[in-house]
């Protein structure tokens, strides 16, 4: 099954389609250096080429992965078997090929602990090429900490203006920008913290996507969820974890948005399946946006763990894998329960 998708809002409703999601792959070099640091495997081209391979190649991945988010070296890599490069491998499966299209998140000039996502010079290029190689939609990740007197107003205001020129350069180039503000979970601070700087973070965004005539139908949001922070005593149970996710976001992203497919964050694999679905089961067909995932950590970790760069042990990591896969897509549609584990 090809694909043959005509608007953006075609793409990004393909992207939150029932019971898929997105795989996030897009770990830059260093970053998916420090994930096979923790498998004694060393980075390589190859050897990332291999990872990929693994993830991409796995059987009936297309029946809950509906796109996923490289990097720019993977985009321009091929499959093992026939040499296809990865856009058109996975068009051909009918899962939508994506791009990181950020340059990171910096230190943030006069903020001590703050960062500003960097990549806006020059993107108007980089799309043009990246639409040439096949990718249909992107992703740029903004990245706010929560601490004492933290966020700044100038943190927040920062990233989101980045977001939505992002978002419009995007748009412009025929692509769907994935819109990420991701709230750290880092921290001792509780969830109601978490959720009043997730209502302001998203209402900064929506008003600054509204000021660059952003198309709400042709984009897809990827927030945290509301949480506690990972170091607070007080931990909330599941049940409030969807209930003040969901009261959050209805509060903040208009009902024109596609979809919402969540970040994992740093939960375990276990929880982030658990909270989707207890969102998905909570609000049933109620909610204006489908929800589901864009998990880069809670889908790879147990694939990459059972793989160990071992090519003996790329079935172990693919069964992984889609054990995990299988259960997101489950969770985006509430059928998931615990028992499936
Ligand atoms: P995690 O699911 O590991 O948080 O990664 C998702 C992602 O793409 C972050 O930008």
């Amino acid at each position: 099954m090809g694909l043959d998708l005509q608007s953006l809002n075609e793409v990004a409703c393909g992207m939150v389609a029932p019971g898929k999601g997105i795989l996030a792959a897009d770990e830059s070099t260093p970053t998916i250096g420090k994930r096979f640091d923790l498998i004694d495997t060393k980075s390589t081209e190859k050897s990332r080429n291999a990872y990929r391979d693994l993830l991409f190649s796995s059987k009936g991945i297309e029946k809950y992965i509906s796109g996923v988010i490289m990097y720019d070296e993977t985009l321009r890599q091929s499959s093992f078997d026939g040499e296809t490069p990865y856009p058109e491998y996975l068009s051909e499966m009918g899962i939508i090929p994506g791009i990181k299209v950020d340059m990171g998140a910096k230190p943030l000039a006069g903020f001590p602990g703050e960062t500003v996502t960097e990549g806006l010079d020059g993107l108007r290029q980089r799309l043009e090429e990246y639409r040439s190689l096949g990718a249909r939609f992107t992703k740029w990740r903004a990245v706010i900490n929560i601490g004492e007197d933290i966020p700044s107003f100038t943190s927040v205001s920062t990233n989101a203006h980045a977001l939505a020129r992002y978002a419009a350069l995007c748009q412009e180039a025929d692509l769907v920008p994935i819109v990420e503000p991701e709230i750290l979970m880092d921290g001792d601070h509780n969830i109601e913290d978490s959720f009043e700087v997730t209502e302001l973070v998203l209402s900064s965004v929506f008003a600054e996507l509204y000021a660059q005539s952003v198309e709400l139908e042709e984009m897809v949001l990827k927030p945290n969820m509301v949480l506690s922070g990972y170091g607070s005593a007080d931990q909330a149970d599941v049940n409030t974890v969807a209930e003040m996710t969901l009261d959050c976001l209805k509060r903040t992203v208009p009902a024109a948005v596609p979809g919402i497919a969540f970040l994992s964050g740093g939960q375990s694999n276990e929880l982030a399946t658990a909270h989707l679905n207890g969102m998905n089961t909570l609000a049933g067909n109620r909610k204006p946006w489908n929800l589901t995932f864009s998990y880069g950590r809670a889908l790879q970790q147990p694939a990459l763990k059972a793989w160990g760069g071992n090519d003996e042990n790329i079935s172990a990591g693919q069964n992984a894998f889609m054990k995990r896969a299988k259960l997101n897509g489950l969770a985006s549609t509430g059928a998931y329960s615990e028992d499936m584990e």
